[in-house]
C-alpha cells in the first residue's frame, strides 16, 4: 500500500501510566467552573427493592450472583496496558483517548452484534454517502474489531481501506486490502492532507471532547470531493407510548452516560444537539444530509424487520449489558459491582418481558469535501 502519512509521526498512541480505575478530571468545556446540575439517578436501592418485589416471578437469571474473573493478563508492552476494572479490561488512559467502553472479548462480542444490527437497520448498507465504485483510499475511524472495515475491504477490494483505534483489538486475518493502525483519533492525525476519498466515523459518542476539531482532522485528510460520514447513537431508551416510564431501568440506562460524559468532558447527547451536523458544516463540509432511524430494543415491534432488528439489539445488551454499563455507572457515578449487578439484571428483566416499547435513536449524517 502507498505511504498515507505525514512525515512526522505525532499521533501515534503510547499508554499513559495511571492505575486502573483513575479518570482525569473534566476536561475542556466550562464543566468544571460551572458544573451541569446532576441527573436524578435512581439509587442503587431503588433496584434492590425491585429485584425484591420481582422475586416471585424470577427468570432465573443467573446473572445476579455471577462473579466475573479477575483478569490477571501480563503486560507484554505498552499499548497492551491494559486498566482492570472489576474483572474488564479497558484501554489504558492514553494521551487524549478516555474510552468508556471495556475492550475484552465479552464486549467485543457484543459490538460484532451491534455492527450486524446496525448494518441491518441501513438495508444491508454499510454506508449512506453516494460513493463511487473505484475511490482508492478509505479510513474508518475508531474501528473497534474493525468489522466494519473487514466488510467495506470486501465490498471494495480495489480500495485501500485502513482502520485505526487505540485499542489493538482487530483480528490479524483481514481482507488483503485492508490494514489496521494504532492511533489517537482526538490528536492530530497522521495521515497526509487531501489523500482519502471516505473517511468514515462510528459510535464515538462520549470519546470526543471536540467534535469539530475531529471532523477538521478528517476534512484535512479528504481529497477535494471526499466524503466524511459519521454514524452515532443515542444511550437514552424512550418510548413513544409511556411504557418506559422514568422508574424504569431502561429510563435509567441513558442518565449513567449523560452524567458519565458530562464528567468526562465527552459528550453522549450527539444526537439530541444534532453535534454531528454543526460539527461538519464548522469543519467545512457542505451537501450535508442526514438519514435518521428509531432502533428497537427487544422483540416488541409488530413489523417482522423491526422486530428482528429489536432481537439484535436485545442480543447485543444481553450479551454484554456490565461491559457497556461498569466504567460510567461504576468510575463515574461511584457504585459498586454488585449493585450494578442488581440493576442490570432488572434492565433485563425489562428487555424480555416485551412489555416496554423501548427503542434509541441513530443518526447518520455525510458531508463532502468542497472541490
Ligand atoms: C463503540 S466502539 C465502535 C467500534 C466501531 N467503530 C464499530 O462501530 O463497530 C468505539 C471504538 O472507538 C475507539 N476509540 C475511543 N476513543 C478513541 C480515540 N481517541 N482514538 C481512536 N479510537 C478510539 C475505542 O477503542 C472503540 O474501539
Amino acid at each position: 500500500m502507498a505511504d498515507d502519512r505525514e512525515p512526522e509521526t505525532g499521533g501515534a498512541a503510547a499508554a499513559g501510566e495511571k492505575n486502573p480505575g483513575t479518570v482525569p478530571g473534566p476536561a475542556g468545556s466550562g464543566e468544571q467552573s460551572n458544573p451541569a446540575p446532576p441527573l436524578d439517578i435512581l439509587p442503587p436501592q431503588h433496584w434492590v427493592q425491585a429485584a425484591q418485589d420481582n422475586a416471585s416471578d424470577d427468570d432465573g437469571d443467573s446473572a445476579l450472583g455471577e462473579d466475573a474473573a479477575s483478569s490477571t493478563a501480563s503486560i507484554t508492552s505498552t499499548i497492551l496496558n491494559y486498566r482492570t476494572i472489576h474483572g474488564r479490561t479497558f484501554h489504558s488512559e492514553t494521551g487524549n483517548a478516555q474510552y468508556w467502553g471495556s475492550n475484552d472479548d465479552k464486549k467485543n462480542e457484543s459490538m460484532d452484534i451491534g455492527h450486524h444490527l446496525m448494518t441491518l437497520t441501513m438495508d444491508g448498507k454499510l454506508y449512506r454517502a453516494p460513493l463511487k465504485k473505484n475511490i482508492k483510499k478509505a479510513l474508518d475511524i475508531g474501528t473497534g474489531t474493525g468489522i466494519w472495515a473487514i466488510d467495506f475491504a470486501d465490498e471494495y477490494p480495489d480500495t485501500e481501506v485502513i482502520g485505526t483505534d487505540v485499542s489493538p483489538i482487530q483480528p490479524g486475518w483481514v481482507p488483503p486490502n485492508l490494514k489496521f493502525e494504532i492511533e489517537d483519533c482526538t490528536r492530530p492525525w497522521t495521515f497526509r492532507p487531501d489523500c482519502m476519498d471516505y473517511v468514515h466515523i462510528r459510535l464515538l459518542v462520549g470519546s470526543v471532547i471536540d467534535w469539530t476539531e475531529l471532523f477538521r482532522e478528517a476534512y484535512k485528510v479528504l481529497k477535494p470531493g471526499g466524503y466524511l460520514e459519521s454514524y452515532e447513537a443515542s444511550p437514552a431508551m424512550e418510548s413513544d407510548d409511556g411504557t418506559v416510564d422514568d422508574k424504569s431501568a431502561m429510563h435509567q440506562w441513558g442518565k449513567f452516560f449523560i452524567e458519565g460524559g458530562r464528567k468526562l468532558g465527552r459528550t453522549f447527547t450527539v444526537i439530541d444537539d444534532k453535534v454531528q451536523r454543526k460539527a461538519m458544516e464548522e469543519a467545512g463540509f457542505v451537501d450535508i444530509e442526514e438519514w435518521d432511524c428509531k432502533v428497537p430494543i427487544g422483540g416488541w415491534a409488530q413489523d417482522p424487520k423491526l422486530k428482528e432488528i429489536g432481537q439484535y439489539a436485545q442480543l447485543s445488551l444481553e450479551q454484554d449489558s456490565e461491559g457497556w454499563v461498569l466504567f460510567m455507572a461504576n468510575v463515574m457515578v461511584g457504585w459498586s459491582k454488585e449493585e450494578i449487578q442488581v440493576y442490570t439484571t432488572q434492565l433485563r428483566r425489562e428487555i424480555r418481558s416485551g412489555k416496554k416499547h423501548a427503542f434509541y435513536r441513530q443518526r447518520v449524517v455525510w458531508g463532502r469535501k468542497p472541490e
